[in-house]
């Protein structure tokens, strides 16, 4: 029998989007308001934490930076897909970030001056990401985390599976959620509901993400009526560790690092000649897979064929000091010794520039819901996103959605009515139809085939046959899934029936990233397409929506904002 609670808001996701929203809320509604917070995982465990080179601010206009620089080198770096005036916000609010997070304690590294240090990062034309180390994330979610212990205000739902997100009468209802160490099923209710569950890119084999990062909030958003914008744009970052795809972060280039191919030459001069290992991610990612694939690339396992990061000549004392992260991984995973040794890398799925359509204030087209973090596309980030702009938008986004919803709730006392009807239908689905049900297809074959899937038909180079052939194996996957069998049948944290959910999210989402991928016919940021090897800003200037209709997803164009700066060709 279900259960139900209320709150006056409901955090999805309790990475730094999440937990910085729920720090605002409380500041703004001065500790009077009531925050449950919901993560399939334990917080600190949220897939934040593993943020590791920096995050993007203007610290230092007396040295030259500005925060028009800022938004000119987003921009271009976006391959001009972004939204310009959420740009212009963007940049003006990360500054003021950084400083509360000093406030809140965080120890960020230091100049021998004592300010902040801030290292180069791709594409940006000044040392912009404020950094601690190699574990920036890390140390942003612990600050937030001592915040939010300041409120009695926040009940936390740690290791609880949302399966659903009700919207009736065009309004928020409730969130169905199967508590993983009870094996209760839960009803959530609230006045406004703010998604902030991360990524999708565990749809992909080869990846920076944890196991957990699986797209459940965005799927679970479509499902509900929201749209998708700009799925076709995944990033890959230019150096996942081969073979387990562990981040080496930009901030190794940062630093000074080089990237070589198997003749220990430097390449990025035949790419990028200003800019070289520190051009935006897709141009890096293009430059190293045509390097690999012109067969100056060393031989890796399963066909993981990779370059070199070579940070040898940077000295042990900067490796240790700023890149301490980098060098444990390398000789934990691979017994291998930056200091002394070149590091095998490879392209690695990394971020979703798409997620949930939300506007400049992080709303989406439903009255109670926001979305802010990776999970949300706000149009800042267009085509490409620059490194370090990430753990910047979550801070900048949680603290707008945080103020949006505080102003909310302010006016708006009334909480939806129960949608009891659809809690037990959804509790049916679950425990009835999906646990008991009798089948014969293993739900982590299929995971894995849609992996594979995603792996070989829509990487860092496209091309539409083969996106045709990837999106037509995941219709057939969907179609395997419906005769999918959970061997386990308990309900104490059942991880069989978690693994489903999350394969039955992730599917859905492989379906919209390819069909938004093969109706852009043209090469534009993280999206370059063999057949199609040009942006055609006269047909593809806008960003795609995929919104379900009738069941089925549908996709349709909105224009993107241009207000200071033209499209132009993009040269570092
Ligand atoms: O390379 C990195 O440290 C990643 C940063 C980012 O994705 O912003």
């Amino acid at each position: 029998m279900s259960i139900e609670k209320i709150h006056d808001v409901i955090i999805f996701g309790t990475g730094l989007a999440g937990l910085r929203a729920a720090v605002e809320l409380n500041i703004k509604m001065k500790g009077k308001v009531d925050i449950a917070l919901v993560s399939k995982v334990q917080v600190m465990r949220s897939h934040s934490v593993c943020a590791e080179g920096g995050t993007a601010a203007v610290m230092r206009p007396e040295e030259g930076d500005s925060l028009q620089l800022h938004a000119w080198d987003t921009v271009k770096g976006s391959d001009f897909l972004a939204d310009q005036d959420v740009v212009d916000r963007f940049v003006s609010l990360s500054p003021q970030e950084i400083k509360l997070l000093e406030h809140w304690g965080l120890p960020w590294s230091r100049r021998d001056d004592g300010r902040i240090m801030q290292r180069p990062f791709g594409g940006h034309t000044f040392p912009r990401a404020c950094m601690a180390a190699d574990k920036t994330g890390f140390f942003e979610m612990q600050a937030l985390y001592d915040q939010l212990q300041r409120y009695a205000t926040i009940t936390r739902y740690d290791e609880g599976f949302v399966t659903s997100i009700i919207v009736e009468n065009g309004q928020f209802s409730g969130l169905t959620l199967y508590n993983l160490p009870t094996g209760e099923f839960l009803l959530l209710r609230g006045r406004a509901l703010l998604i902030a569950t991360g990524g999708l890119g565990t749809l992909y084999g080869f990846t920076t993400y944890s196991q957990t990062v699986t797209g459940d909030g965005q799927a679970m958003a479509f499902r509900a009526g929201l749209a998708i914008e700009d799925p076709e744009f995944l990033q890959f970052h230019p150096t996942g560790l081969v073979p387990s795809g562990i981040l080496m972060t930009e901030g190794c280039r940062g630093e000074g690092g080089y990237l070589k191919n198997s003749n220990g030459k430097r390449f990025m001069d035949k790419y990028a000649p200003k800019m070289m290992e520190l051009a935006p991610r897709d141009i890096v990612s293009r430059s190293i897979m045509t390097e690999i694939l012109e067969g100056k690339g060393f031989k890796g396992p399963d066909g993981l064929d990779y370059v070199h990061l070579d940070l040898t000549h940077l000295g042990a004392d900067k490796i240790n000091k700023r890149l301490p992260l980098i060098r444990e991984v390398c000789m934990k995973f691979l017994n291998l010794d930056p200091i002394k040794e070149p590091i095998p890398i490879r392209p690695v799925a990394h971020y979703s520039m798409g997620g949930i359509e939300a506007d400049i204030d992080g709303k989406t087209s439903i009255e109670n819901i926001w979305a802010a973090g990776e999970v949300a596309c706000h149009s800042l980030h267009g085509g490409n996103r620059l490194g370090c702009n990430s753990t910047a938008e979550c801070l900048v986004y949680g603290e707008i959605t945080g103020g949006e919803i505080a102003k909310y709730i302010s006016k708006n006392q009334r909480i939806p009515d129960s949608p009891k009807k659809a809690m037990e239908e959804e509790e049916k689905r679950i425990f009835e139809h999906l646990l008991n049900k009798e089948g014969s297809e293993n739900p982590y074959i299929i995971k894995k085939e849609l992996r594979k899937t995603m792996d070989e038909t829509a990487g860092v180079f496209r091309e539409g046959a083969l996106m045709q052939k990837g999106l037509d194996k995941i219709k057939g996957l969907k179609e395997q899934f419906k005769k999918v069998v959970i061997n386990d049948k308990s309900k104490i944290y059942n991880s069989n029936l978690i693994n489903a959910l999350e394969t039955e999210n992730l599917l859905a989402l492989a379906e919209i990233l390819l069909m938004a991928a093969i109706k852009r016919e043209e090469s534009r940021g993280g999206h370059a397409r063999r057949d199609f090897p040009k942006r055609d800003d006269e047909k593809f200037l806008k960003h795609t929506l995929v919104k379900l209709n009738n069941g089925k997803p549908e996709i349709s164009y909105k224009p993107v904002k241009i207000i200071h700066w033209k499209p132009v060709e993009r040269k570092y």
